[in-house]
């Protein structure tokens, strides 16, 4: 059983953007403090910013899915145990998913910093005032969940890419694009 093709859709379109994400933020950190405020840095804070937005709004919709469609039923050979493992780690990931993004972008109305290129910028998070201590907090606390995220992803890589070529079960092709 395979996960629906809309569902791996939006896997894989939010799994590019995050692994786009995380190496252009921490491409971001090394240039601030390298005290590096060129064209370049602010073609990445735009990048940042406008892919971080989309994963929350395609989060969205990804949680309507899970609410409404069933997920397949994992191979008969998986445990117990390695199911509720697999599942609290993507329930984990639904979490920060969403809170990541909503982090930064509630630090850049409070800093404010809200231009992705001329002419377009996010809207502003509502209830967030403009104030530049808060979007440090809120920045430092968006970079520190965002390091717990990419480690994650590293051990749910590992893990896929186990199933798929060590355990060699139907496990990646839940989420893949044909049948093996
Ligand atoms: C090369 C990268 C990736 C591979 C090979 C991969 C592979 C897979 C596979 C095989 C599954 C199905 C496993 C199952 O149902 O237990 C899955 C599910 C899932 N993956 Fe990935 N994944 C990748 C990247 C990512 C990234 C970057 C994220 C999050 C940022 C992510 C989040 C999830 C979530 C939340 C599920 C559960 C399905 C759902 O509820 O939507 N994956 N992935």
């Amino acid at each position: 059983m395979q996960y629906s093709r809309g569902w791996r859709l939006l896997h894989w379109t939010i799994a590019l953007c995050v692994m786009t994400l995380i190496p252009v933020g921490l491409l971001i950190d090394a240039r601030t403090e390298a005290n590096l405020w060129d064209s370049t840095t602010d073609l990445l804070y735009g990048i940042h910013k406008a892919l971080g937005f989309s994963v929350l709004l395609l989060m969205l919709l990804r949680v309507a899915c899970k609410l409404w469609l069933q997920a397949p039923d994992y191979p008969a050979s998986l445990s117990r145990r390695q199911i509720v493992a697999a599942k609290s780690l993507h329930h984990l990931f639904y979490v920060l998913l969403i809170l990541v993004p909503l982090l930064g972008w509630a630090g850049v109305t409070a800093f404010p910093a809200l231009i992705i290129m001329p002419g377009v910028e996010l809207p502003a998070m509502p209830g967030v005032p403009v104030d530049q201590a808060l979007a440090e907090k809120l920045f430092r606390i968006h970079g520190v969940c965002a390091i717990v995220l990419a480690c994650l992803v590293l051990g749910h890589i590992a893990a896929a890419l186990y199933h798929r070529f060590l355990v060699k079960d139907d496990v990646f092709q839940r989420m893949w694009f044909r049948r093996r």
